[in-house]
């Protein structure tokens, strides 16, 4: 159990000693840091429940912290605030604790299994930044959720189904008519037939047939019956479109892997397509399925839904399946191949409607008992500075890569040009560039929307990743120059700061489990903001290198060690490698 839990519920049992109980107690540290290190606001809450003066409990319940040596300068404020500080005694001896091993000091949730879907990267269609954010997130919080002790698959479910398939093999088969791919005649073996298109081209092919198709009834109609011979699996057509599906997946890897983005599963909407026969056969025969217009459809109306909640397309007039079936056959396939306790969705908040009527859906059948936690973990949109979804210079779409290059060329710019060669430059600045991304992109709730600010996110000064690697080599580093001096106890604190980050390094545990409960990287990116400039701000209030009081010198070293672990370990769950030097 990490100390700080273990001080809270210390608390909370002396409080009940005097014959209160408070619920959920969660000690924070106080912004009024001349009155006390913590405050508990709680005897106002305990004087309505006990009919009693606030006052009154705030000194009963002082009375008796007391009596214990890890308190001290208790307090009352206002009309019963309670203050409480801790001796430097006890936070010396807690933070060596934690100085010995970290990971013991962090409180483990009850073990369960979940999915975590994200990244969600849609086959012969550029990434674009909705994926890096889902990447992002997904990511972190399946590195959050695996320290916390959960057993966690991410899975990458590549959108490799449906019409913008079928309008990319559409415009192949208009560029390249010829193709055996087209020829009913053909008899000989698809493997071997060459096909004229790389990554590149595909990513070119679909914008053009998208707008084609909507310029164009004929054009669309024609994807249309392509969509549905490679949902039926035709000769040709399903063949062409496995090549297609293999070519793009692999260059979708790599750009994943540029940002430290792995999966465990690299399953697609297609994977689940087997299981769309059982699919439909429980719909039938729990009679959830309705006829409308010739498509099947499932009513997810529940009486409590204030705003209009329209049906779930399963199968479309034309018998083709909907996204919303796509994720239905998902659902049980998961079910029926890992058996997860919880799915969790990092996707678009634009698409939540499609998220709760699948999910209504799923219980609806009990594809999933409904102790299954289906969650919908929604992203707000990156804008640029008009406040709209960001676009490139001339309002085309931003691609990944795109985006990408333009942070990295600005990330090259502000790098030291006198400690760093031109290779070495080229080279910390994509690392450099992904923490600046990455950062920015944490430091939001993960719901609201944000805009992209290329000169902040970069800036080496400003609450950015940048800032926080510069800060976390210059750690290393001096620990490196002080390699041969011990660093294993801290035995005195000797400043203010020092109290500081001894009061932030006891946080961590909350702030773990806070952002694992919100589904939300940005108490962690803030927290990270915080231990780092605090830190920073005593590095520059001291000398730890020339220092001649050992015992004060082999503080700061232990604590600096510390700093460092814990910024590598956070800076680990947001996916945000240190370059070693920069
Ligand atoms: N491929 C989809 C898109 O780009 C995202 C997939 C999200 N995951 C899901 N299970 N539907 O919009």
């Amino acid at each position: 159990m990490s100390i700080i839990k273990s001080l809270t519920n210390d608390i909370n049992e002396i409080i009940k000693k005097v014959g209160y109980e408070i619920e959920n107690l969660i000690l924070y540290p106080s912004n009024r840091k001349d009155l006390g290190q913590y405050q508990l606001n709680d005897a106002m809450l305990l004087a309505k429940k006990y009919k009693k003066n606030p006052k009154v409990i705030a000194e009963d319940i002082v009375k008796e912290l007391e009596k214990d040596e890890r308190f001290t300068n208790l307090n009352i404020a206002g009309p019963g605030f309670i203050n409480i500080s801790l001796s430097d005694n006890y936070l010396i001896e807690s933070l060596n604790i934690i100085a010995n091993n970290l990971t013991e000091n962090i409180d483990k949730l009850p073990s369960k299994k979940i999915i975590i879907d994200y990244g969600g990267a849609n086959v012969a269609k550029a990434l674009h930044v909705g994926h890096l954010r889902s990447a992002n997130l997904g990511e972190a919080l399946k590195r959050l959720a695996r320290l916390l002790g959960y057993e966690v698959l991410g899975d990458a479910h590549l959108g490799d189904y449906g019409r913008p398939l079928g309008l990319v093999i559409l415009e192949i088969k208009k560029l390249y008519p010829s193709l055996p791919y087209f020829d009913e005649a053909y008899q000989g073996d698809y493997s071997e037939v060459n096909l004229p298109i790389d990554n590149t081209d595909l990513e070119t092919i679909y914008p053009i047939a998208s707008t084609k198709s909507k310029e164009d009834e004929a054009y669309l109609e024609e994807a249309r019956q392509i969509t549905l011979k490679i949902q039926n699996h035709e000769r040709g057509y399903y063949d062409l479109w496995q090549k297609i599906v293999a070519i793009s997946k692999s260059e979708i890897k790599k750009v994943y892997e540029d940002l430290d983005v792995y999966y465990d599963l690299w399953l697609g909407e297609s994977d689940a397509v087997e299981y769309l026969d059982e699919l439909i056969e429980i719909y039938t025969k729990k009679n959830l399925l309705k006829e409308s217009d010739n498509a099947k459809i499932i009513e997810v109306k529940e009486e409590t839904d204030k705003a209009p909640m329209p049906p779930l397309l399963f199968i479309k007039s034309n018998g083709s399946i909907s996204y919303e079936t796509t994720d239905l056959a998902t659902i049980l396939q998961r079910k029926k191949e890992y058996n997860p306790d919880e799915i969790w969705y990092c996707v678009d908040a634009r698409q939540e409607l499609h998220f709760i009527q699948t999910f209504r859906a799923a219980h609806k059948a009990e594809l999933v008992s409904e102790k299954v936690n289906l969650e919908f973990v929604g992203f707000g949109t990156m804008n640029g500075k008009d406040g709209k979804p960001f676009k490139t210079r001339d309002g085309g779409v931003m691609t990944l890569k795109n985006l990408i290059s333009i942070i990295n060329e600005e990330t090259l710019k502000r790098l030291d040009e006198e400690t760093l060669s031109l290779e070495e430059r080229e080279k910390t600045a994509k690392t450099v560039a992904i923490a600046a991304l990455k950062y920015a992109d944490f430091l939001p709730y993960r719901g609201t929307d944000y805009i992209f600010e290329i000169e902040k996110f970069t800036d080496l000064e400003g609450k950015t990743g940048p800032y926080l690697l510069y800060s976390t080599i210059r750690m290393n580093s001096l620990l490196e120059k002080a390699k041969k001096l011990p660093q294993e106890q801290i035995k005195v604190l000797s400043s203010e700061i020092e109290h500081e980050l001894a009061l932030t390094i006891l946080q961590l545990p909350t702030i773990l489990l806070k952002s694992i409960s919100s589904k939300s990287l940005n108490d962690i990116a803030e927290y990270l903001y915080n231990i780092t400039s605090q830190y920073n701000k005593f590095y520059s209030e001291n000398r730890v290198l020339t220092e001649n009081d050992k015992s004060k010198q082999e503080s700061w070293l232990t604590l600096t060690k510390l700093v460092y672990q814990i910024n590598n370990m956070l800076l680990d769950i947001l996916g945000i490698k240190v370059p070693e030097k920069m």
